[in-house]
């Protein structure tokens, strides 16, 4: 049986707020000016895959061969940046996603830490504009970490800033490269989305309104 359920370290993008789906729009909007057949279900690829890592797998959709420069990827992975710094500027303190408030009240209650382990350099801004910078123990961001998801390094450097060891924390994420990287911390994962997407995580939820503090505390006694 593992340690008592110490923390709950959520993923921000598609978990505390719907900015995966601003990710998508605003690589849809590059990938059609190129001319690229970018669909939702490729996308899905791109959750939780840093910036410049993303513009690759957008490009490698490309039926010729992209030599692009270094100065040319640079150029539109900061445009798809301009794009999606206009779409979170509109982010209010009602955009949060359903059940996040009392989930996170309820851990507070019950003693549990929180944390955000984010693979994105806007996390604080998105943060700042739904006014919850007080509402978890620790955040970490790209900036604090060398290896992206799905590396474990985000999730452990939360584990290690709360003070807490990995088997005593859940993970929550809406990626693919997420849900692996919870696993490669040797957290329990919890996966929000289509079950199919995600046969690595302890338990998929359709949506963020499903999330329990009861039902994780259970889940992590069980692994
Ligand atoms: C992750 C998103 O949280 O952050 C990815 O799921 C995104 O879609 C990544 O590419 C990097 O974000 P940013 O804001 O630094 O471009
Ligand atoms: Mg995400």
């Amino acid at each position: 049986m593992s340690d008592k359920l110490q923390a709950v370290i959520f993923d921000l993008d598609g978990v505390i707020t719907d900015t995966a789906e601003h990710h998508y729009l605003a690589w849809k909007a590059i990938g059609d000016e190129l001319n690229l057949p970018f669909t939702r279900e490729f996308n899905e690829n791109l959750k939780g895959v840093s910036r410049l890592e993303s513009l690759r797998l957008l490009l490698s959709l490309s039926p010729v061969e992209l030599n692009y420069s270094e100065e040319q990827l640079n150029a539109l992975a900061e445009r798809k940046n301009d794009l999606y710094k206009e779409l979170i500027a509109q982010i209010k303190p009602s955009d949060v996603l359903p059940g996040i408030p009392e989930l996170l009240g309820k851990l507070k209650r019950l003693g549990i830490k929180t944390a955000i382990a984010s693979a994105s350099k806007n996390a604080f801004s998105v943060i700042k504009n739904l006014k919850m910078e007080e509402q978890f123990d620790i955040i970490v961001d790209a900036a604090e970490i060398k290896n992206s998801k799905p590396d474990p390094e985000v999730f452990l450097a939360a584990a290690e800033q709360l003070g807490v060891k990995p088997e005593a924390c859940v993970g929550i994420e809406d990626a693919v490269a997420g849900v692996e990287a919870i696993r490669s911390a040797h957290m329990t994962a919890v996966a929000i989305g289509k079950k199919e997407h995600f046969p690595h995580a302890h338990v998929t939820y359709s949506c963020t309104a499903e999330l329990n503090a009861d039902a994780l505390i259970e889940l992590h006694r069980q692994h």
